[in-house]
């Protein structure tokens, strides 16, 4: 009877190690190397910045930690103080394009230990009453972060608006830059779409796409029609060339952003002088949204707003076709200028 109950309380205990070391193990494997574990040292954060290379990074657990109870509005001043955080100007900007993935884009990269978010779009840049703010007012909306990583912030107006190169260039001439594009008669659809919805909600109407994107006149593309500029890139990166050399752009391919993110991103993370620490292990295909979403943790993972992969319309094939046919030039030169090729039609 004896040894029966020893015999059992023996197998007891053994399941009881093996789930502690199978969970030890899982926690290593999923989250990093233990030292990434460590909180941060108040003390350390206070030495001399590193090179850029050698970004000491924190944990995803504890951005996900202090950062997080910052941005609710949580931490107190003293916890501000004793980590030594700061509101830093961006060090590089998503500037565009509306609808090619920049909200994804943004909150992908923001999986990063080294980068911080601005979560709200800014419009420093493109808004001439924000502008007039002045530089501060900007920093002060930058989010807290520690002195070692970085602040990115993404306005997808930048892109498109004339008096924006400057500007950018004014406050920060070596700053870098990311475009996020699409397939441009997609992206033209997907803004539309956008569009429509506002309207919608509204209880407006508004005219097919159909209609807006086809001069009726001349049956040739409406390039009056902003959804048609917008998608014509080369246009707006060569205004954008007048100030920044290609090198400091990063063309990011919005359509495999979608598909199969994470080769997308470790490109920006290479461009940014990041150490690789995005993984599969934080992206998680979501059969339901259709989508990649985020995983930053075991317990902490979310997918993107309903209002970014909306239904498109259907749009007639041959309009479909005609504004192939009117990028298509376009497209050779952005592809000639940026040194990236995409199989778009
Ligand atoms: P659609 O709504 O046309 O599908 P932006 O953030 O610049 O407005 O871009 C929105 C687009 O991001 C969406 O366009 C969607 O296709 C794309 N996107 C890319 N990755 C996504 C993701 N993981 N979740 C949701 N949308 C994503």
């Amino acid at each position: 009877m004896l040894f029966k109950q020893q015999a059992l309380l023996r197998q007891r205990l053994f399941v009881l190690g093996s789930l502690a070391i199978g969970s030890v193990l899982y926690l290593v494997a999923r989250v990093g190397r233990l030292d990434r574990l460590q909180p941060l040292c108040p003390i350390e954060s206070r030495l001399p910045s590193p090179e850029p290379e050698q970004i000491p990074l924190r944990t995803l657990s504890f951005k996900r930690g202090l950062l997080h109870e910052v941005h609710k509005g949580n931490a107190t001043k003293e916890q501000i103080h004793l980590h030594n955080l700061v509101q830093q100007l961006p060090q590089a900007i998503i500037i565009g394009v509306r609808k090619g993935g920049t909200r994804a884009l943004l909150e992908m990269l923001n999986l990063h230990p080294a980068v911080v978010k601005a979560s709200q779009e800014i419009h420093f840049f493109d808004n001439d009453q924000n502008y007039a703010r002045g530089i501060d007012w900007y920093r002060e909306k930058m989010p807290l972060s520690f002195p070692h990583q970085i602040t990115i912030e993404k306005s997808p107006a930048y892109f498109i608006t004339d008096e924006v190169p400057e500007r950018i260039f004014k406050m920060n001439s070596s700053i870098k830059l990311l475009i996020i594009v699409r397939e441009p008669t997609t992206r033209a659809v997907s803004d539309y779409t956008q569009v429509l919805e506002g309207k919608e909600r509204k209880n407006k109407t508004y005219h097919i796409f159909e209609k807006l994107a086809i001069d009726s006149n001349t049956c040739e593309v409406n390039t009056k029609y902003k959804a048609v500029r917008t998608s014509i890139y080369t246009k707006h990166l060569e205004r954008w060339l007048k100030y920044f050399p290609v090198g400091q752009f990063h063309i990011v391919d919005g359509d495999r952003l979608i598909t199969d993110p994470l080769p997308e991103l470790q490109l920006v993370e290479h461009f940014l002088n990041l150490p690789s620490r995005i993984s599969q292990y934080n992206l998680y295909f979501n059969a339901t949204r259709g989508f990649y979403c985020l995983r930053f943790n075991i317990v902490f993972n979310k997918c993107l707003a309903g209002s970014k992969g909306r239904i498109h319309p259907e749009v007639d094939p041959a309009v479909v076709i005609k504004l192939q046919k009117f990028f298509h030039p376009f497209n050779q030169k952005f592809y000639q200028i940026t040194g990236r090729t995409f199989n778009w039609p």
